[in-house]
């Protein structure tokens, strides 16, 4: 459920009508839902209830510090994966003692800036990081909580590209060789081992995979206890996917995969931690575009919108579906027709979907994309040099930019010309 209905006919986030922020913000733009934001929190936090727990927000999801202002103040933790999220998670008020740092490939100085700062755990991916972390935290006098990310070669039944979990992938230790790393991490000075970290992918629409992969994890916590490390927390990951064609998909919701973590760890007394990132944040958002032009062609009807790949590039790079409705609702019993809905960008990739039943829909109107607030403003770029859109958070009937549209001039101001070719 999230808070983007219709009322008579317009659609509205929450109490704001979304043809009044484009008339103040112009088009495209992302919009977002405080309450929906909220909710979804929730639901993972009551999911766990009755456990020693903590939902760490995958902030790579929606990284605006508005957004994460107010996953802060709701008492989240957050799981960051470079030395910018870092930053942000400070910068929007997160204590280091809820910030995990999760990645393969962390730097000295993200290590630095992590362990100065304060952190709760590093989630270690490698050997060769796990020597150079007990390297930094030794130098500065420092001791590094950390988990070993295990891979446990678990298929996760997702999009290839964002499937985690098997040995064929870059993350984690393979489980078959967990109890000889954590062996050397005993060991090494200035790390103190606290758990397990485990991340199988993401956009997961069955819980089987997870339970295969939390089942795992519970008889290696056993196996490493009776070792004599004092395992005392786990880090299942993010990955519970969401409806994005609401009309037949349906996947877990977060009581059932919470109802499932303590069926698979829940008799260890470990604390829980999970990393959700698309379900909090995927339909708080939407994005909204204006129509430019419709274009006719042989046997195809194109809608061709001021959004493009370089806004919202899930459909080009994973063939994600977004649904698409109007924002001025259609009349009962008006016949749908096929779109190819495309972008301006000078690519054919440039297609959000192809024969996407829509009604008729003409220059001017409104339309809105669902479950865009995940990975969407993230990974936007000025490919084509188109300016990154702005995005706008609602809370009730008030509505904000929490990131503006650069103007051309700030856009073009960012290139530096050398010496040798001025003047
Ligand atoms: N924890 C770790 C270590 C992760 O790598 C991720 C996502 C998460 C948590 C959060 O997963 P979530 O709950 O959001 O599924 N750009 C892609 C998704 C990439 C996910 C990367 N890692 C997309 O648009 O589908």
């Amino acid at each position: 459920m999230d808070h983007f209905l219709y009322q008579n006919g317009i659609l509205h986030a929450e109490d704001v009508p979304l043809p009044e922020i484009a008339a103040e913000v112009g088009t495209p733009f992302y919009v977002y839902s405080t309450a929906t934001f909220e909710r979804h929190y929730r639901l993972f936090d009551e999911a766990l209830a009755g456990m020693d727990h903590l939902v760490c927000y995958a902030m790579k999801a929606n990284s605006n510090q508005a957004v994460l202002r107010l996953m802060a103040g709701l008492g989240a933790g957050v799981d960051v994966v470079s030395g910018g999220e870092y930053r942000r998670a400070i910068a929007a008020g997160f204590p280091g003692e809820r910030i995990v740092f999760s990645g393969v490939g962390k730097t000295v100085d993200e290590m630095e800036t992590a362990l100065t700062g304060g952190i709760r755990q590093f989630n270690v991916e490698s050997e060769p990081e796990m020597e150079r972390l007990s390297q930094v935290a030794t130098r500065l006098g420092r001791v590094a909580p950390i988990t070993v990310r295990v891979n446990p070669d678990v298929d996760a039944k997702t999009h290839e590209k964002i499937s985690t979990g098997k040995y064929d992938n870059k993350f984690g230790i393979p489980i078959s060789r967990a109890r000889e790393v954590y062996a050397r991490a005993a060991k090494l000075p200035g790390i103190d081992v606290v758990g397990i970290d485990v991340h199988i992918g993401s956009q997961l629409t069955e819980l089987a995979p997870f339970e295969e992969a939390y089942t795992l994890v519970a008889e290696l916590t056993r196996d490493l206890r009776a070792d004599g490390h004092d395992i005392r927390r786990l880090d299942l990951g993010g990955g519970l996917g969401i409806p994005y064609e609401r009309s037949n998909e349906a996947p877990p919701l977060p009581v059932e995969y919470g109802a499932m973590i303590k069926r698979t760890v829940g008799d260890l007394g470990c604390e829980i931690e999970i990393e959700p990132g698309r379900l909090i944040a995927g339909n708080a958002g939407l994005l909204i575009s204006d129509v430019v032009y419709v274009k006719e062609g042989e046997g195809r009807r194109f809608l061709i919108l001021d959004a493009a790949m370089n806004d919202l590039v899930r459909p080009a790079m994973y063939g994600a579906h977004h649904d698409i409705v109007p924002v001025v609702e259609a009349k009962p019993g008006v016949d749908q027709t096929p779109y190819d809905v495309v972008g301006p960008v000078c690519e054919t990739g440039d297609t959000f979907s192809r024969g996407r039943p829509l009604p008729p829909l003409a220059p001017g109107d409104l339309v809105a994309f669902r479950s865009a607030g995940a990975y969407g403003a993230v990974m936007a770029s000025e490919y084509n040099s188109r300016p990154l859109i702005p995005e706008v958070l609602v809370h009730e009937h008030q509505f904000a930019v929490i990131r503006p549209r650069p103007s051309y001039e700030e856009m073009i101001k960012r290139d530096n010309i050398p010496p040798w070719l001025e003047g």
